[in-house]
């Protein structure tokens, strides 16, 4: 959840760096980032080596792309206002027609990019190219898809145009409307809008709005409808509207049969055309949610590793996250897409020393630039998670905050008999496990105290809750790598010294203790927990982990935990991320099903009985069909 105005605060701070950097306080969780005059550095507590901080400026920000066109008497000009940014912008009318899932046809011309501009000449469109009607009543709606020299996809937009010629753009809803936080009772629709608006949904007649809201970034909550039943919503704003319809939860505990989906990793991929539309393999995740639709799922959860991300420029990651909404959103107008983080949505603040990648943490203020605050920002997520890491006993003070917010990042959810509680296991995430005894930071798949604490909670609340007969649990890190990740998630080749180090000291637990608390908690002590559903690696391997499941290196001398019983660990990065194939792991034994092939799951829910049916979303390939037990 976001407001317009922490937008416009993000493009400020992206902007002015320095006179920022004077006010910034340095979080006490780190160490060896200092502060001289008005920059801000690492400091290499060996050498004394300062490395500056560095912010990346590319091009390929969404308020470099998503920029509003001007109407002239035959069309609209872009202006991208980047005299060196030449290419292509493909482009054509949505349909009057009515249609479910709707996308613009792109015309037969298409305009050139040349020295940041472009002219669009929309008269052409006339005549038995006139799909949208425009010639007669004034109006249209129009696609347009920005394409850079070297092919690369950057943006999708949409934009009315009014006018006959000449043409004016119009208000628009450029994202959205989205269905989230879905409930038996309501909903909560978000939308982006181009232009200032105070709009409202009407439903059955009543109308809903949120009267404080007038800016661009619209979150409008539905209540008071009944269970289980389908509403058509409309969105009113300006002149416009645009109706779709989404189906209430069933009454919790109702036992009604369902199906939900679930994937992860869609970060762009080699292969070229919408397989990377910048930072997004927008051609497997848009056949995901096809296939999801298709199957009539009422959700689809996705955990992590939506987009390329790992960036330090808020416009960059904001530009890949709108287009990672744009591919699935014609299917989002419906059923709710649920997110959580992975390692891949980092934001980071970076210091040049010369590496690669430089020395890079989770980006401060906290409250205004970290991964978690830009995530909570791009996705309307349930607000039932833990708070932060700050008291816990390991807190540098405990009057300041230390530590990012949970917000948005870590959750629970409840559909009719099932409980998804969502974990973000890239929380306060420093990418280089050698360079956090020096900074700090949390380890890739650790989770921390005060989140692990919520998490008991949580799975003691749903399990003596007679409603709910499953839970699932899901995070981006698998607890056992398979296939990609065998050198990190929880196991780290089974180095227990890894974990996170805060304010120059390390935690008391290793990451192999921590996920035995985390096994001991799914596995002992909530027998209704049902499966792990994990992501990172870049396939589907479905594992069963249950005590006879070797998991410990030679030599471990800290206590190990027997596990009373199975649990599935299912792991489903494919949804469009660069493949890996399996590695040989001390439990590759207890590993059931491994595939390459980009796969969808679909769990069919019916009472107690649970069906996971996995299916190629490109080619509708059955790669199994197993029916889940505790
Ligand atoms: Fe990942």
């Amino acid at each position: 959840m976001k407001n317009s105005f922490t937008l416009v605060l993000f493009l400020l701070l992206s902007g002015s760096l320095l006179s920022q950097n004077a006010e910034i306080k340095i979080p006490d969780s780190y160490s060896n980032i200092i502060r001289k005059g008005e920059n801000l550095y690492f400091k290499n507590p060996v050498n004394g080596r300062l490395a500056p901080q560095k912010v990346a400026h590319p091009f390929e920000q969404i308020q470099n792309l998503a920029v509003m066109p001007t109407g002239t008497k035959t069309g609209i000009d872009f202006d991208f206002k980047n005299s060196s940014f030449t290419g292509t912008i493909y482009y054509g009318l949505f349909s009057s027609q009515p249609q479910k899932y709707a996308y613009p046809v792109y015309f037969k011309k298409s305009a050139v990019i040349k020295n940041g501009k472009a002219e669009i000449n929309l008269k052409e469109t006339a005549g038995r190219y006139d799909i949208a009607g425009w010639e007669k009543t004034g109006q249209m709606k129009l696609g347009y898809r920005i394409v850079n020299a070297r092919g690369v996809i950057l943006y999708d937009g949409k934009i009315n145009i009014k006018g006959k010629g000449p043409f004016t753009p119009d208000l628009t809803i450029t994202e959205g409307p989205l269905v989230n936080i879905l409930s038996e009772n309501g909903a909560v629709i978000s939308f982006e809008t181009n232009k200032l608006c105070q709009p409202d949904i009407v439903v059955n007649g009543k109308k809903y709005n949120n009267p404080s809201e007038t800016g661009l970034h619209h979150e409008i909550k539905l209540s008071g409808l009944e269970a289980d039943k389908s509403y058509r919503y409309t969105v009113h704003y300006g002149n416009y509207s645009e109706t779709y319809s989404f189906k209430t939860a069933p009454r919790e505990g109702s036992r009604t049969a369902f199906t939900f989906a679930y994937a992860s990793d869609s970060r762009k991929a080699n292969g070229g055309g919408e397989r990377n539309i910048y930072g997004v393999n927008a051609y497997i995740l848009k056949r995901m949610a096809v296939l999801a639709a298709k199957e009539k799922a009422v959700f689809m959860q996705f955990t992590g590793d939506l987009i390329n991300g790992y960036s330090s420029s808020i416009g960059q990651q904001r530009l890949e996250y709108a287009n990672w909404k744009s591919t699935v959103e014609p299917y989002w107008h419906y059923m709710p897409f649920v997110i959580a983080p992975g390692n891949h949505e980092a934001f980071l603040k970076v210091f040049d020393n010369g590496s690669h990648y430089g020395i890079s943490v989770d980006n401060f203020p906290f409250d205004n630039v970290s991964a978690e605050k830009v995530f909570a920002d791009e996705f309307v997520n349930p607000q039932n998670g833990p708070t932060t890491e700050d008291g816990a006993y390991y807190d540098p003070d405990k009057k300041t905050t230390d530590f990012p917010s949970y917000k948005e990042t870590a959750y629970y959810y409840v559909y009719d008999n099932i409980a998804m509680v969502i974990l973000n296991s890239n929380y306060w995430y420093t990418p280089s496990v050698s360079q956090i005894p020096l900074t700090g930071g949390n380890p890739h798949a650790y989770i921390m105290d005060n989140q692990l604490e919520w998490l008991k909670k949580t799975l003691a609340k749903l399990q003596n809750d007679d409603r709910i007969d499953h839970i699932f649990v899901t995070l981006h890190t698998p607890a056992f790598p398979n296939a990609g990740h065998g050198g990190d998630d929880m196991w780290y080749h089974g180095n227990n010294q890894i974990r996170p180090w805060v304010n120059g000291k390390p935690v008391k637990k290793g990451i192999i203790e921590r996920r035995d608390q985390f096994l001991n908690l799914l596995i002992n002590q909530n027998p209704k927990v049902l499966a792990l559903l994990c992501g990172d690696e870049h396939n589907y391997t479905r594992m069963l982990i249950n005590d006879n499941t070797p998991r410990y290196p030679k030599g471990y001398k800290k206590p190990e935990v027997k596990l009373t019983r199975g649990l599935w660990q299912i792991t489903n990065g494919s949804a469009g991320a660069p493949y890996y194939g399996l590695q040989k792991m001390p439990w590759t034994n207890f590993v059931k099903e491994y595939t390459t092939q980009h796969a969808l799951m679909l769990f069919d829910v019916d009472g107690k009985k649970v069906t996971l049916r996995v299916i190629n979303p490109d080619t509708f390939e059955k790669i199994e069909t197993v029916v889940l037990t505790k």
